[in-house]
């Protein structure tokens, strides 16, 4: 086994004061959003997605960020997939942002509503032609026996849909995250990191400080 007990590392970038938080989380998100961006960061808008199952098992997995604004955080799947069928049971989920390499994470606690049909459709038909016919291929989330299973469909309606639009599954979906808090951290010197959890508070956001 590797020893792992000594990998650790000092996070100096610099802190997170309260003066500096704006009113709203969204105004802060997309700051850090922007800044992991010029970072360079592999996947600025990956983010791990947690949802929990009939019988209280959390489940993770990482998927990719597609639209913000003040109504939610909106991704799209599988409406067939593992986390569908468990959001469908409990719509309480989790988002969290791992943007290690600028010493922050962002963590988002809400409830999904699932997207309209138009809204759906309004992105699959944005997504590159072989991401769509990918999105027919894959029954996400099912056992299959081999890669070829996939490989062989994959060609199959590559040929079907050789001209024209590729329609929308109707198996294929999407969910906006409606927010009820967001947490920022930034690492700090000495392990005295900042966090920052923004709660809706009606029609505002209480803002708090919490211990590292
Ligand atoms: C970087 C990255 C981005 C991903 N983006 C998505 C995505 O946007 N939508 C999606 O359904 N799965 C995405 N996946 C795959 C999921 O992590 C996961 O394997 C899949 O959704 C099935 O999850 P489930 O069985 O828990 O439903 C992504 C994986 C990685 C590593």
């Amino acid at each position: 086994m590797m020893d792992v007990a000594d990998l650790r590392r000092e996070y100096s970038k610099g802190g997170l004061h309260r003066a500096d938080l704006p009113v709203e989380p969204l105004a802060l998100f997309e700051k850090w959003l922007g800044q992991a961006c010029e970072a360079k960061l592999s996947d600025p808008t990956a983010m791990v997605v947690a949802t929990v199952d009939a019988s209280g098992q959390p489940w993770q997995r990482t998927v990719l960020l597609k639209h913000y604004d003040a109504a939610g955080m909106l991704f799209y799947t599988n409406m067939g997939s593992r986390k569908a069928l468990q959001l469908a049971g409990n719509p309480c989920i989790s988002l969290l942002f791992p943007w290690h390499m600028l010493d922050r994470q962002v963590h988002v606690t809400g409830r999904v509503e699932k997207l309209s049909t138009l809204e759906v459709m309004r992105y699959f038909h944005s997504r590159p032609k072989d991401s769509q016919i990918a999105a027919w291929v894959s029954q996400q989330s099912s056992r299959i026996s081999a890669r070829g299973v996939l490989e062989s469909k994959f060609m199959e309606l590559k040929q079907k849909f050789a001209n024209g639009e590729v329609p929308l599954p109707s198996f294929w979906g999407g969910y906006r995250v409606v927010i009820d808090s967001v947490e920022f951290w930034q690492g700090g010197e000495h392990r005295l990191h900042d966090r920052f959890l923004y709660q809706r508070a009606g029609e505002r956001w209480q803002i708090d400080r919490l211990a590292p």
